[in-house]
C-alpha cells in the first residue's frame, strides 16, 4: 500500500512556554515536534511567565514567535480579572481567547462571575471564546454560550457527564464546540496509578467508564481532538512538586491512526477531528500545497529516544503504535522528512498576519 496523504493537522491545544518556561519547550522545540507530529498549524496557550494578558507581551511574543516557528501559530490571549479592560487590545493579535474556569498549571483563573461577563462583553464577536471548564463549570460555558448567542469551545472534555452536557446543548442548537486529548482517550486512571507524576495532567485522568463515553462520542458530538502538549521537563515531573500536564504533540498522530487501523474511527473521521474541524472553529486560514505523508502499516514502539520536544519524554513511551509520519509539505516546501526537520526557522507563518 502506498503512503498516506493527510491534509496539515491543525491543534487548537498547545503549550509552547515562552517566555518563561524556555526550559520545557519554545517555538523552536515546540513547532518541530508539530510537523514531526504531522501538525502544520498549532495555537499556543496564554498561561506563560508573564501570562499573555498585556497587549505588550503577546505583541513581543509574536515577534519573538515570528523568527523562530517551523509551522503556522497562533496565540491566545489570556483573561485575567485584574486587566481585564485590556481584552480588546488583545484581540487583535490573539487568534481567540483563553477563560480558564478550573485550578491548572499557573495562576491565570477567572472565577468571579462579574470578569466572566466582561470577557463575553469585551472580546469580539468574530474570534472565539475557549474555556477550561470541569465538571459543574461546563455548565457555566454553556449558559454564557446561550445567554450571550456565542460560540463557546470546550478545552479537553474528559468526563462522560461533561460530553453528555455538550451533547444536549448541541440537541438545543447552542453554539457549543468540544476537543478531546489523546491522552484521555487512550489512558485512564488505571495509567495514573502505574505512571504517577508523568500520567497527572489536568483534566486527571478518568475512570474508564468516562473513556468509553469519550469514544461513543467521538463519532458524534467531539468536534476536535486537541493535544493540550503540556511540556515539562523531567526533572520538573520527578521533583517533590510534580506541575500537572504531558507532551503530545509528536504521539498524536500515531495514536489516531492506529485507532484507524483497528477500525475504532474512520479515516474521514480522523481528518474531521484533526484538521477540517479545528480549522473552521478557529477560523484559521488555508495551507494551500500542504499535507502530510504517512505510512498506516508502519508498526513500531513509541519511544523518548529521537523526540522533537525539548521535555525529551512521553507518557505513551513503550506504546505500540500503527502508523509513522513520513514527510511533511508546507505551502509546497519539504518541511519534514525521515525524522528531520527541513524548514528554515521564521518560515511558519503567525496567525493572524501582519500585526505590526
Ligand atoms: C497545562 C500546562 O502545563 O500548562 N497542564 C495540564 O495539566 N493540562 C495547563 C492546562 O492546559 O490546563
Ligand atoms: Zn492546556
Amino acid at each position: 500500500m502506498p503512503n498516506l496523504r493527510l491534509p496539515g493537522l491543525a491543534d487548537v491545544h498547545t503549550h509552547l512556554r515562552v517566555p518563561g518556561g524556555e526550559q520545557k519547550e519554545d517555538f523552536s522545540s515546540g513547532t518541530a515536534a508539530a510537523l514531526a507530529g504531522g501538525i502544520t498549524t498549532l495555537l499556543a496557550m496564554p498561561n506563560t511567565t508573564p501570562p499573555l494578558t498585556r497587549p505588550g507581551t503577546l505583541r513581543e511574543t509574536c515577534q519573538k514567535a515570528q523568527r523562530a516557528i517551523f509551522c503556522d501559530v497562533g496565540l491566545f490571549a489570556g483573561a485575567s480579572p485584574q486587566e481585564i479592560e485590556l481584552l480588546p487590545q488583545l484581540s487583535g493579535p490573539a487568534v481567540a481567547l483563553k477563560i480558564y474556569l478550573n485550578e491548572t498549571f499557573g495562576p491565570l483563573r477567572v472565577e468571579d462571575l462579574p470578569a466572566l461577563l466582561a470577557c463575553f462583553q469585551l472580546w469580539p464577536r468574530r474570534k472565539i471564546i475557549a474555556m477550561h471548564a470541569e465538571g459543574p463549570n461546563v455548565a457555566v460555558g454553556v449558559g454564557l454560550a446561550a445567554a450571550y448567542r456565542r460560540p463557546v469551545h470546550f478545552c479537553h472534555i474528559s468526563r462522560r457527564a461533561e460530553i453528555e452536557l455538550i451533547a444536549a446543548a448541541k440537541r438545543r442548537g447552542l453554539p457549543v464546540t468540544c476537543e478531546v486529548t489523546p491522552h484521555h482517550l487512550f489512558l485512564s486512571e488505571a495509567d495514573a496509578a502505574r505512571l504517577g507524576p508523568l500520567a497527572d495532567m489536568r483534566p486527571r485522568l478518568a475512570a474508564a467508564a468516562d473513556v468509553e463515553a469519550l469514544w461513543r462520542h467521538l463519532d458524534t458530538t467531539v468536534d476536535c481532538i486537541a493535544t493540550d502538549h503540556a511540556p515539562h521537563t523531567l526533572a520538573e515531573k520527578q521533583s517533590a512538586n510534580p506541575p500537572p500536564g504531558v507532551p503530545g504533540l509528536e504521539t498524536s498522530l500515531p495514536l489516531l491512526l492506529t485507532a484507524a487501523a483497528e477500525k475504532r474511527l474512520s479515516l474521514e473521521r480522523l481528518i474531521e477531528l484533526m484538521a477540517t474541524h479545528p480549522r473552521r472553529i478557529f477560523k484559521l486560514p488555508p495551507q494551500p500545497d500542504t499535507w502530510v505523508e504517512v505510512d498506516p502499516r508502519a508498526s513500531y514502539t513509541l519511544s523518548n529516544e529521537g523526540l522533537q520536544t525539548k521535555c525529551g519524554w512521553s507518557p505513551f513511551s513503550g506504546m505500540r503504535v500503527t502508523g509513522r509520519v513520513q514527510r511533511v509539505v508546507l505551502r509546497g516546501t519539504e518541511v519534514y522528512a525521515d525524522g528531520k526537520v527541513l524548514a528554515q526557522p521564521g518560515s511558519g507563518q503567525m496567525i493572524p498576519r501582519a500585526l505590526n
